[in-house]
């Protein structure tokens, strides 16, 4: 089965620091993929090349078949126009640490603008769709609240209603909890696994080490710009191989 997401020796430096160098991974449709490790390893780098935020200085991503902010001629590939950019990342999802929502829009418009901006819907189906998807994240009663007006915890599902409103192929979560208060916490993830639950190809940056062995198909461990271990989130997350990855778990379990 061809993957929905496929890196391939993946490089990226800022100026003359290396911050990834070489990652290959290969990520099945329908799966859920965590991603741990210390900060500064370049695991927000990575997801951020994935959606072409940033550009990759070498090596190359797929999606669905696609290179991400290229085309391919032969040999060579070459960069697409910013509107078929803006297609391809329609099919990217991303929510972030902090909850980026729009904050002079209530939550309603926050989920409307990408299906009427980008995907052209009419602002009545847009509206049906993002009541739909504020049900399906529990805020059915909050569709008029603006951000402020709501706590993180909401904030950052609504984020995820955003997001899955321009029915994306892949969701990119980068510690989509980690600014959140403890007591937060739960109501995100459970959010997060019914839309696991729900098929879609998730890629998720985590330090909710329960979370990833319950919900993941595959655990992956960065380290320095490099995957220093992966595999069955179990077998990774209780007896990893890797010095790094016990140190590393040792200190946020
Ligand atoms: N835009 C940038 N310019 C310069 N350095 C950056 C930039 N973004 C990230 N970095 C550096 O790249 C390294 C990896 O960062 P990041 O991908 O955010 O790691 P992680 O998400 O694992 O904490 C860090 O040393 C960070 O300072
Ligand atoms: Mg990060």
């Amino acid at each position: 089965m061809r993957p929905m997401v496929e890196i391939t020796d993946l490089h990226k430096s800022f100026g003359r620091v290396e911050v990834l160098r070489g990652i290959n991974i290969a990520v099945p449709p329908g799966s859920v993929t965590s991603i741990l490790g210390p900060s500064g390893s370049g695991k927000s780098t990575m997801l951020r090349c994935i959606n072409h935020l940033e550009k990759p200085t070498a090596g190359a991503i797929q999606v669905d078949g696609e290179y991400v902010g290229y085309t391919r001629n032969g040999d060579t590939l070459s960069e697409i126009s910013g509107r078929a950019l803006a297609r391809q990342r329609a099919g990217i999802g991303m929510v972030f640490q902090r909850f980026d929502l729009y904050a002079h829009m209530t939550a309603i418009e926050n989920i409307i603008e990408g299906p009427i901006r980008v995907l052209g819907k009419s602002r009545t189906s847009a509206m049906e769709e993002a009541r739909e998807l504020l049900d399906r994240v529990g805020l059915g009663d909050r569709a008029r609240a603006y951000p402020a007006q709501l706590s993180g915890g909401q904030q950052q599902r609504v984020a995820i209603a955003r997001a899955l409103a321009m029915k994306p192929k892949v969701m990119l979560f980068d510690e989509p909890t980690s600014a959140l208060d403890p007591e937060l916490v739960g109501e995100v993830l459970s959010v997060m696994k019914e839309v696991a639950n729900s098929g879609i190809t998730m890629l998720v940056v985590t330090h909710e080490v329960a979370f990833a062995r319950e919900v993941s198909n595959e655990a992956i461990f960065m380290a320095d710009g490099v995957v220093v271990e992966r595999g069955d989130p179990d077998e990774v997350l209780r007896k990893p191989n890797h010095p790094r990855t016990r140190d590393f778990l040792s200190r946020v379990l």
